[in-house]
């Protein structure tokens, strides 16, 4: 089912690349950070064009819950002690200020898009210290925030971390007022980036700078991305006859659940899994948009389904964004990835962030998400799990490929497909790809189809 974003609002269509073209910069994805990042440019006197396979805000834009947050569940504390104070304040003032400037443009183009400011809070029903310390950690840093032990939720709960003056809005609504503002090219999907060529089936552009903001870099060498990231896939139901509470929510506990009101409509968001590893493949049963409607039904007896979809976000191996240099060998490569489930806030520090780089302008902030960062314990951690993952997809495709119509290994590096019975695709739990049950490809890094089973 589509989002309730994609439901309400039509995207005017572009045209394809018209032919070969050389500009100062090219942005390959027009999602939000890819939009953003061409209008910052733009700003600053740079002629940006972007390159989008599909429509406008196709990708991951249309399936977030558009929560524009600082509040990245507990990431405070933990950034202080294992990067110091100087870059866990870089982590919390670029994102601030994300919201101040999502702000600002609203107001300076008029985009009709429902931006509203309210608190943003993460709960637990067990657990209280690593709430307070989340709030104090974060006070720290100059955002306002508090620990509490009550709010607006219809169940009790231990303690709240809440943070002021967060906000949200319709991120197609918003992304279509910025997108009148840059030159973009639909249907016009990048096929090869050899130097600083994009090649495309439309046409070649040649350009000083090249900026990949499409969701999952599809060049494995340099950068290395796939070995650095993997892929989630989480829930969204929207409920009518639900309690709508002012604030935004986070369950930090095990299956904690997310709650954000829009209108008349409660949205309740749950039930992540890396792709590739379905529950319901697992346990045989059960599947995470029945999760979410018995929890619904639990919290709030009588409520009414709507709608429901899901999203899938890109993991990094310590859980920060990689925004930056896209490899020491291709320095006028850029790149915007591994954003969280934080895409709203992330997609604007990018923007500002490759946009200042791009301009030559000094940005302290970026040391914090530059892909070249140092290597955390947890990142080291996140290796190895990924690693394992891999060398179990990597040793699977060697099994027998059953009687379907389509090869069942990833077209991207080889991996083992697994079915997802929920959303009927085929999932690689290597880097995250998916396909639809004819093998047509959804989601990168996979750039291809599956292949066809002979005879
Ligand atoms: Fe990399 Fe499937 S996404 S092997």
């Amino acid at each position: 089912m589509e989002s309730i974003w994609t439901e309400s609002i039509e995207i005017r269509k572009r045209e394809p690349l018209p032919g070969d073209m050389e500009v100062p910069a090219v942005v390959i994805g027009a999602g939000l950070a890819g939009i953003l990042t061409a209008y910052y440019l733009k700003q600053e006197g740079i002629r940006a064009v972007v390159l989008e396979a599909d429509r406008i805000g196709s990708g991951q834009t249309k399936n977030t819950t558009a929560k524009i947050t600082s509040q990245h569940n507990r990431v405070y504390d933990w950034l202080i002690r294992t990067f110091g104070y100087r870059m866990a304040e870089h982590y919390a003032s670029a994102n601030e200020a994300a919201i101040g400037e999502y702000e600002r443009l609203v107001q300076d183009k008029g985009i009709d898009c429902g931006f509203s400011r309210c608190p943003a809070y993460l709960y637990s029903r067990i657990e209280t210290e690593f709430l307070k310390q989340e709030a104090e950690a974060a006070k720290s840093l100059g955002i306002e925030a508090s620990f509490g032990t009550e709010c607006e939720l219809p169940f009790p709960v231990a303690g709240v971390s809440r943070f002021e003056h967060q906000a949200k809005f319709h991120p197609l609504k918003f992304l279509a007022g910025m997108a009148e503002e840059v030159e973009v090219y639909e249907q016009t999907k990048v096929l090869k980036v050899e130097g600083m060529r994009v090649e495309t089936a439309r046409g070649t552009v040649t350009a000083e700078h090249i900026v990949f903001a499409a969701h999952y870099p599809f060049i494995n060498v340099p950068g290395y991305y796939f070995a650095r990231m993997h892929q989630e896939r989480s829930y969204v139901a929207a409920l009518e006859g639900a309690e709508r509470p002012e604030g935004m929510y986070l369950g930090v506990d095990q299956g904690g659940l997310s709650f954000r009101s829009c209108g008349d409509l409660l949205l309740l968001g749950g039930g992540s899994h890396r792709t590739g590893v379905h529950p319901g493949n697992r346990s045989g049963a059960g599947c995470q948009y029945e999760m979410l409607r018995s929890r619904a039904q639990e919290i709030y007896p009588g409520c009414r389904e709507v709608s429901q979809w899901s999203a899938q976000d890109c993991i990094t191996l310590d859980g920060l964004p990689y925004i930056g240099r896209f490899s020491r060998r291709k320095p006028n490569w850029y790149v915007a990835t591994g954003f969280g489930k934080w895409g709203m806030t992330s997609s604007m520090v990018a923007a500002r962030i490759l946009t200042a780089m791009i301009s030559g302008r000094d940005c302290p902030e970026a040391d914090i998400f530059a892909p070249s960062r140092h290597v955390t314990v947890q990142a080291v951690k996140g290796l190895f799990v990924h690693g394992a993952y891999s060398v179990k997809g990597l040793a699977k495709h060697l099994l027998p490929r059953g009687k379907g119509r389509i090869v069942p290994n990833c077209p991207h590096m080889g991996c083992r497909l697994e079915w997802n019975p929920e959303e009927e695709s085929y999932d690689c739990p290597c880097h995250g790809s998916r396909f639809d049950k004819e093998g047509y490809l959804i989601d990168g890094p996979a750039q291809t189809d599956c292949k066809r089973q002979e005879g």
